[in-house]
């Protein structure tokens, strides 16, 4: 499973990055104006420290909006990946891309016939987002689950970027749907190397480690 990361935090990026576990990482309008910094410089030093997919989203709406948008988008970096929302307009832009070579991530899926619909109009990603699902009473990772079906059942190649990522829950269980990439927050990820009795354990060897004779206190 490749890990994206759901920030667009410098130092999140570099502290992830530095345990080789950061395979591309994910933007959006909201992630991007918590950094309070210009948009353009901001994907461009991403892409400079992230050798994978950094996806950036339009903010046009219309066609030819979101087109002329991404296409200069596309231009900042050779691992640009554009985001596009799941809206009519927003098919047509992707099926416009798809041609031109461009990479696009159709973002805010919540059904399965929406993915399907992005899958066919030549999305390279489709981001479901799982825990907004949730939020509405319905289940996520079931989305997740059906939408690896559907994509097997007809050979489809874009692949599923679990999206809203909430909780550990939600990556385990992703994972075991057979989701092809998770982006997880900067906040969550670090929680996932974390377990109370990793924690106790080490402090256990620590205090029975000063009962052992040694000639040296540390071997350094
Ligand atoms: C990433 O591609 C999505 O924009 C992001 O995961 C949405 O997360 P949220 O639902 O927590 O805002």
């Amino acid at each position: 499973m490749e890990f994206f990361l759901d920030t667009a935090n410098i130092e999140e990026i570099k502290r992830i990055n530095r345990l080789g576990l950061v395979n591309g990482v994910t933007t959006n309008p909201t992630i991007i104006a918590k950094e309070n910094r210009d948009f353009e410089e901001v994907i461009k030093e991403i892409c400079s420290i992230v050798e994978g997919p950094v996806s950036a989203e339009v903010i046009g709406v219309t066609t030819n909006e979101m087109v002329k948008e991404a296409r200069v988008i596309a231009d900042w970096a050779p691992n640009i990946v554009v985001k596009i929302p799941m809206t009519e307009a927003g098919l047509e832009t992707v099926n416009i891309l798809s041609k031109e070579g461009i990479k696009t991530n159709v973002t805010l899926i919540f059904s399965v016939a929406q993915g399907l619909m992005a899958a066919k109009a030549g999305a390279t990603y489709i981001s479901p987002f799982v825990g907004r699902v949730d939020d509405i009473g319905e289940d996520g990772i079931e989305l997740i689950q059906n939408l690896k079906q559907v994509l097997r059942n007809y050979q489809y190649t874009a692949k599923i970027i679990t999206a809203s990522v909430r909780t550990i829950g939600h990556l385990e269980k992703a994972a075991v749907a057979g989701a092809d990439i998770a982006t997880i927050p900067g906040t969550l990820l670090p929680k996932l190397w974390k377990h109370p009795l990793t924690d106790n354990g080490i402090q256990q060897f620590l205090e029975d480690w000063k009962r052992v004779p040694k000639r040296f206190e540390t071997l350094l």
